[in-house]
């Protein structure tokens, strides 16, 4: 019994896990390179040890993929899992309860930087290998891609992904890296947002300047940015870049009324984000905020001085990071041109304005019409005695459009976490019932997708 399994062997599931957690595999920090080689190799091992047959070590221009497979017939579909291990920067350390990769549990939950996004959730794959191996009811083949560089913008995996198609047949792609309405409502995943991401630099006089002996003379970029970014928006909330949304699609009454009867409390949103009020384009929901429009967010902003106390000093320099969510049917590399167009053309003449694309993934919709999103959803009937519902998340995962193009392949978004986990923030944390819960309900996923009904 799977149940039974896992009550069996909980403690060690949590200690590997938590041993996996503790290695700070931080994509974005190359004092962290080996530590991002260290959680493959974990992780290798791992599946090895669940019952995997080829776990590999690929590597890549960057951090390595891990592979693994178990073939039990060639004539059985195959579910190709993918994940990833690599986890977010852990600033700013001062806030987090207990250090990031220091794991503890504490109301039953396990907070630790990667807790929910996406070791703990890879985790439950591993886990879920190895009891249908324990118990003989493996009933289909599994592919393992984990890869370390979701958390910058998977920039090697198009190229993996192309060299490496006959390794990566399958015939559904099943990936844990979203979340769930909450415990009480399970959701699956069924859209994505994509995104375009620029750097800006906005350079003023060749030096840093005495701010009262040039102030007001000199255009600061530090203003002169300030105010380009506020034009960014106009006053409806929507983004004021032209062409912005010729190519949104628009969703039809029915799908909008659809989208929202999904359980929604503004107040108790409100007030866990500790919000007066929310904030958003004119005419839409939250949930329609998040999940069906575009938006435009300013990521970072820096320049001049930040130290302590005051300098007064006119800076050479400002900076900012933007990232855009797009929405079907926009085209990231559309976006990122007609955005650079229009944020050069917001410069006055008294500055340089240099912008830098940094990355971008297409939008995606996943089908809810498969055999393997029926399989979902009876997964989750079985195991949690509710009929999940379909949502769309505002998070991004890139490499679901390129499956799509590269492989064919179509995506179930099948994810345990929850939007209070504070993924990429302070005190993330994954629930354990999350964890053993999804595990569960992974097995039963196996199940219905391999009787095809
Ligand atoms: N797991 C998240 C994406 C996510 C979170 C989707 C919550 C749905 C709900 C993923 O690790 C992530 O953070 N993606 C980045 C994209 C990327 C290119 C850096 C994101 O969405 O910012
Ligand atoms: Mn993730
Ligand atoms: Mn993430």
């Amino acid at each position: 019994m799977v149940q039974t399994y896992i009550e069996q062997h909980r403690q060690r599931f949590l200690d590997e896990l938590i041993a996996w957690l503790r290695i700070p595999s931080v994509s974005a920090d190359s004092r962290h390179t080996s530590d991002v080689r260290r959680a493959a190799i974990y992780l290798k091992e791992k599946l090895a040890e669940a019952g995997a047959e080829k776990t590999e070590l690929i590597e890549t221009p960057g951090h390595p993929v891990v592979y693994a497979e178990k073939i039990i017939d060639p004539a059985l579909p195959t579910v190709l899992v993918y994940g990833h291990y690599d986890v977010q920067p852990p600033d700013p350390l001062e806030l987090w309860t207990s250090p990031p990769f220091e794991p503890v549990i504490r109301d039953e939950k396990i907070f630790a930087r990667g807790a929910c996004d996406d070791k703990g959730q890879v985790y439950m794959h591993v886990k879920a290998l190895e009891i249908m191996n324990r118990l003989n009811a493996l009933p289909c083949n599994i592919k393992f891609m984990v890869e370390g560089e979701e958390e910058v913008g998977s920039a090697h995996l198009a190229e993996f992904v192309k060299q490496n198609r006959n390794r990566l047949k399958a015939d559904v792609i099943l990936i844990s890296d979203t979340a769930l309405i909450s415990l009480d409502t399970p959701s699956i995943t069924v859209g994505l947002r994509g995104l375009s991401y620029v750097e800006v630099e906005v350079t003023g006089p060749n030096r840093d300047l005495h701010s009262g002996v040039y102030g007001g003379a000199v255009a600061n970029p530090i203003n002169v940015l300030a105010k380009m970014i506020a034009a960014l928006h106009d006053d409806d909330g929507r983004v004021a870049i032209p062409g912005f949304y010729n190519k949104v699609a628009m969703l039809t009454d029915e799908e909008r009324r659809a989208l929202n009867l999904a359980p929604f409390n503004l107040d108790q949103y409100k007030q866990e984000l500790g919000l007066a009020d929310v904030h958003g384009e004119k005419g839409y929901t939250t949930l329609e905020r998040t999940g069906i429009r575009p938006t435009l967010d300013v990521n970072g902003i820096w320049g001049g001085y930040t130290g302590e106390g005051a300098k007064t000093v006119l800076p050479s320099k400002a900076n900012a990071k933007i990232s855009m969510r797009l929405v079907p049917h926009q085209d990231p590399n559309e976006i990122t041109s007609l955005f650079t167009k229009h944020f050069l053309s917001l410069a006055p003449a008294s500055v340089k304005v240099k912008v830098t694309p940094l990355h971008g993934g297409e939008p995606v919709v996943t089908p809810t019409d498969s055999k393997a999103f029926r399989a979902a959803s009876r997964a989750f009937e079985e195991v949690w005695g509710k009929t999940p519902i379909p949502t769309r998340d505002g998070g991004s995962i890139p490499i679901v459009a390129l499956f799509k193009k590269e492989l064919g392949l179509d995506t179930v978004l099948m994810g345990f976490g929850l939007d209070s986990d504070a993924i990429h923030s302070p005190n993330e944390h994954y629930g354990l019932i999350n964890f053993f819960r999804g595990t569960e309900t992974i097995v039963a996923f196996y199940r219905h997708f391999a009787a095809g009904n």
